[in-house]
């Protein structure tokens, strides 16, 4: 999977990219995180990427030219998707990230400033998504959520570790949320490891973790049935 990334902000995207899972994902070549600053794309003088709205009222909106130029500078592959970040767009869940992760190559586009002008949607025809109903200063921090979502369900993201464990549910029940984990050491200031998780019988273990994601998901997210 290549994401492309188009930001004012590359920084942003390459310092979250360059720690832990996704790091390896990167050096692994499992995924590659490719970032175009926006700004670079400015044939204004003074690099200026927003102006103010026809219209009035406050703040700057994010100007066409740099972003059709930027988007146009990007190499496509056959089957890529163009997403713009944006709190009017469809919900991101789960079901949306394993979508996605069957792409070859997904484009996002981060706004900044007060919004998008318009023909920007018309012209490139997004995608649109949003992470949530807020609203963010920018659409860097969504980026990254879509990537680090999208990028778990592509084949040996997670490594062999999770491999392992791929036929129990390790990960919590498919549309469930997860049961409870414990490590060592089994008593913390008097608070006990279940004896079930200690007694090797795979078995119980299994319906206990079951159970528990099933209860857990009944008081915590009865929407979710
Ligand atoms: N940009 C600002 N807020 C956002 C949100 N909630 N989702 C996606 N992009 C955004």
């Amino acid at each position: 999977m290549i994401y492309d990334v188009m930001t004012l902000f590359p920084e942003i995207i390459e310092g979250y990219c360059s720690y832990s899972i996704i790091k390896r994902a990167i050096e692994n070549k499992i995924i590659d995180v490719k970032t175009h600053n926006i700004r670079d794309f400015s044939l204004d003088k003074h690099k200026k990427v927003d102006d103010t709205p026809y219209g009035g009222g406050g703040g700057m909106v994010m100007m066409c030219q740099p972003v059709f130029d930027c988007f146009n500078s990007i190499e496509k592959k056959n089957d890529f998707e163009f997403i713009m970040l944006t709190p009017q767009g469809e919900k991101f869940n789960q079901n949306l990230a394993k979508e996605l992760s069957q792409k070859d190559q997904i484009i996002l586009l981060c706004g900044h400033y007060e919004g998008y002008d318009e023909r920007i949607r018309l012209g490139l025809k997004p995608r649109e998504i949003s992470i949530g109903d807020y609203v963010l200063t920018g659409g860097e921090l969504p980026a990254l959520i879509l990537i680090d979502a999208i990028s778990r369900n592509i084949p040996n993201f997670l490594g062999f570790d999770k491999c392992a464990h791929n036929d129990s549910f390790s990960q919590g029940l498919e549309g469930y949320l997860e049961y409870p984990h414990y490590t060592k050491p089994r008593e913390y200031n008097g608070m006990i490891v279940p004896d079930v998780l200690l007694n090797g019988n795979h078995q119980e273990i299994e319906n206990f973790r079951k159970d528990e994601s099933v209860k857990r998901t009944k008081t915590r997210r009865p929407d979710l049935f």
